[in-house]
């Protein structure tokens, strides 16, 4: 007989969407369009309510896609309605997520893989940087060619779909377990990384997603509250009430660019927005994403985020993923939303079939537009193997095409590029007396809990108390087929020269002197864990950090501190005189070991940046995650997004806070300066408003287009060769709405230079740099008056400024 939720299950699926039905049919011209915000949309919704926003818009092609779709189209065409359904819907099988096979249409199904720092499930591949440590490199070079490796390991493995990047979380609170899968907590570094890292991804034929889309700012509470039996419903998920102007200046910023760069996917997020599931927001799939930016790719939920079948579908959601409900320990036999619901659906009339075509469409013009239909790799039955994901029992190996070579070796000369990029991402944060770079000491002792290997475990990162930690935890980790450790790197790097201590432990007795006398240098190496499900409960590093280094510093008057963390931590020790370097190093994946050897001796000058600020204090930073709701309403889980643009550097900014490290800096061997920053026109006659042209993947192109070309000279003042980051922050005119941050990144580049050496660094300014949301007109609006640029190498240290008025007050 079925339970009570199986009918619950296909009653939500047959339900008429009620707010659908007030929109009638597509009325969307066929090709090209222009976006009008239906009317009243903000208006009718208010600040924490998301106003219904239907039907969903049907791709169109634009931007590229017209050859792929056209195959799509076809595809579709021979479908019959039981295989147009599973075509939307996760199936039991040999990945994380997968679609089946049709082998009538040679259809060899699509298998999808986390995550956003490797093929996670998988064996012999590589463990890359994890976001917060690429960001940190500002270096699009960087940022692409991870992308691009991590792309080549995720098809030799025979995934077609990477679920991956991150940019929700964006990063509105310090404490968000997923920061670290992101990459900063501004959207214009953000957007660019994800745009790179997209573009790497697909260039090496496999499909992006970009996720989680939108508001997924905390852990705490992303899922319901179930009741013992699994089935009902206590408390719904949090929702993220964000306003309009936020929404689109902050969280929505990075997805633009994300659509822009033709991302395939994108996965909707757990939580609520403004009082809907993440997953069935018109507002948010029909009007943001597929209305206003224009994305032809499909909408993908997240593992178990789907909440209803035909309403869902009605707001946007194009697949169902991982398909059954069994996925989070629920009775699997509980069936899908979508499935033979979606079959049923259309046959009495709810859904219209055209509906259901544009979501295969959607599904299968990426798959042949990257050419996935052509000698695309088999799924490694490894895979299968590895997956815990679905039980063995659900699924038949012999229906997927798993015939190739199995355990294959994918990670070719991976390990020298991640060993570069953890060194150029690495943070000098401290260094005095010339404490770094190390010159040939002849005695090393090194401590703390992260110095050495992993004694408990190794195959995916766990919060261990022995061992170093390259990865956070939870979907977006790794399986590392090997990881250096900084101790094993150090004692290779120093055998010729050097005696090496080690103490790779947690809290030793570090105060006596050590024999025969103090070594010249004491590493210490600490660990900070995050991970997915849950949110950090402090910022302090782990396992009692700050007293390691305390014990340390008191006899060591050189000691080094290196941490492998997630993101912030606060620093108190940075004030001792005995701390002399202090380098943030996040996560630098399977070569951690020897990236920061390379920056300890010398071989690579550090030339890092912080994608956050490191406050003074925890209770410093606003936005804390929503935690500790202790009334029983079912919607009592509510997180106001009140600071607006105020997160990170924009809040410490707007209120004058004092900071001990903030966004952008980070030291080097050498020293660099600005000079001469100048700004031409590209465009005379700006009008504040752009011109409504047809909508492009990323929205109106009027709003990329480049209206300023700006200049700065940076030149290499010290005594070593290296490379910097000249930074370009946007001052608004006095004119723009009440809430306008005081500076904001709109511009950045990487430059190597070598010691005395001068070059000058170009940065675009593009229409959607210099203008705000207006939520009036609800668009893009470029103030009146004149605005300051300054170029510095961080957010609080500029060097030179210049002024532009693009539009008369
Ligand atoms: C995570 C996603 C992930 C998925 C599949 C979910 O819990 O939020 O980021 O891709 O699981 O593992």
């Amino acid at each position: 007989m079925a339970s009570s939720r199986t009918l619950l299950l296909a009653l939500a699926a047959l339900a008429p969407a009620t707010n659908a039905q007030n929109f009638g049919g597509s009325g969307r011209a066929a090709d090209d369009f222009t976006y009008v915000q239906p009317l009243n949309t903000t208006i009718l919704g208010g600040y924490g309510h998301s106003p219904a926003v239907y039907p969903s818009p049907n791709m169109t092609g634009t931007g590229g896609w017209k050859d792929a779709m056209a195959k799509a189209q076809e595809f579709v065409s021979q479908l019959t309605p039981e295989e147009k359904a599973w075509m939307v819907t996760g199936a039991a099988g040999p990945c994380v997520g997968n679609i089946k096979p049709i082998p009538r249409l040679g259809f060899n199904g699509i298998c999808l893989q986390d995550g956003p720092l490797s093929i996670r499930v998988a064996d012999y591949a590589s463990v890359f940087s994890a976001g917060v440590s690429a960001a940190a490199s500002w270096d699009r070079k960087v940022l692409y060619e991870r992308g691009f490796a991590m792309g080549e390991e995720f098809k030799a493995k025979g995934a077609q779909v990477a679920l991956s990047p991150v940019c929700g979380p964006l990063g509105r609170s310090a404490y968000s377990g997923r920061n670290w899968e992101g990459f900063a907590a501004d959207p214009y570094l953000t957007g660019v990384a994800m745009e790179v890292t997209i573009k790497g991804h697909q260039d090496a034929g496999v499909q992006a997603t970009p996720k989680h889309f939108i508001g997924n700012e905390q852990e705490t509470q992303r899922n319901p509250t179930l009741d013992e039996s699994g089935t009902n419903v206590i408390q719904e998920a949090i929702s993220a009430n964000i306003d309009d102007r936020t929404m689109h200046e902050l969280y929505l910023w990075p997805f633009a660019n994300s659509v822009r760069a033709n991302a395939a996917s994108i996965m909707c997020s757990y939580q609520r927005l403004n009082g809907s599931y993440g997953c069935e927001n018109s507002k948010a799939l029909n009007g943001l994403l597929k209305g206003e930016l224009g994305f032809q790719g499909y909408v993908m939920s997240d593992w178990g985020a789907v909440h209803s079948g035909v309403p869902s579908i009605e707001s946007g959601l194009d697949m169902n993923m991982p398909g059954g409900l069994g996925a989070y320990g629920m009775d699997p036999t509980l069936g899908s939303y979508f499935g033979g619901n979606v079959t049923t659906a259309v046959n009495n009339g709810t859904l219209q079939e055209s509906r259901l075509d544009d979501m295969i469409v959607r599904i299968m013009t990426p798959y042949y537009h990257l050419g996935q239909d052509k000698d695309f790799p088999t799924t490694d039955a490894s895979s299968g193997v590895l997956n815990t994901f679905f039980k063995k029992k659900d699924w038949k190996p012999e229906e997927w095409n798993m015939t190739g070579e199995s355990s294959r070796d994918v990670r070719g000369n991976h390990g020298d590029l991640i060993r570069k990029h953890g060194a150029e991402a690495t943070v000098l944060l401290k260094n005095v007396n010339k404490a770094l770079p190390l010159k040939a000491p002849k005695s090393i002792a090194v401590f703390g809990n992260d110095a050495g290997d992993i004694t408990e475990g190794f195959l995916n990162q766990k919060s261990y108390e022995y061992g170093t930690l390259a990865a956070g935890g939870g979907s977006g980790t790794g399986r590392f087929t090997y990881l250096i450790t900084p101790l094993e790197a150090v004692k290779a790097r120093a055998r010729k020269d050097a005696v090496v201590e080690q103490h790779p432990d947690r809290l030793e007795q570090h105060d006596r002197p050590l024999e025969p006398h103090s070594p010249e240098v004491c590493l210490v190496f600490l660990k900070t864990w995050a991970e997915e499900a849950t949110d950090r409960k402090h910022l302090s590093v782990d396992y009692d950090g700050e007293e390691v280094v305390a014990s340390v510093a008191k006899f060591c008057n050189n000691t080094v501190v290196v941490t492998h963390s997630s993101g912030i931590n606060l620093l108190p020790f940075a004030d001792h005189p005995n701390v002399t370097a202090i380098l943030a190093a996040h996560y630098p994946g399977q070569e951690s070991g020897n990236s920061i050897v390379d920056i300890l001796y010398g071989d690579v000058n550090p030339s890092g940046k912080l994608p956050y600020t490191i406050a003074f204090n925890g209770t410093d930073y606003n936005a804390p995650p929503t935690t500790a709701v202790n009334t029983t309403g079912i919607d009592d889980w509510q997180s106001w997004f009140d600071e607006k643009l105020e997160i990170d550097y924009r809040y410490f900014d707007a209120h004058n806070i004092s900071v001990r490290y903030e966004f952008g800096f980070g030291l080097s061997y050498t020293t660099f300066e600005l000079a001469e920053l100048k700004a031409e026109a590209l465009a005379q006659d700006i009008p504040a408003a752009p011109a409504a042209e047809p909508v492009q993947p990323g929205g109106n192109p009027a709003l990329w287009a480049p209206l300023y070309n700006v200049t700065v000279e940076v030149s290499n003042t010290g005594d070593a060769d290296g490379a910097t980051v000249p930074q370009l922050y946007v001052h608004f005119p006095d004119s723009t709405p009440a809430g306008t941050p005081p500076q904001q990144l709109r511009g950045f580049d990487k430059v190597l230079l070598k010691k005395g050496d001068k070059t000058t660094v170009s940065f675009e300014l593009m229409r959607r740099d210099i203008s705000y949301w207006d939520i009036v007109s609800q668009g893009w609006v470029i103030p009146a008056g004149e605005f300051t640029l300054s170029a510095g190498l961080s957010s609080r240290d500029f060097r030179a400024t210049a002024k532009i008025t693009p539009v008369k007050a």
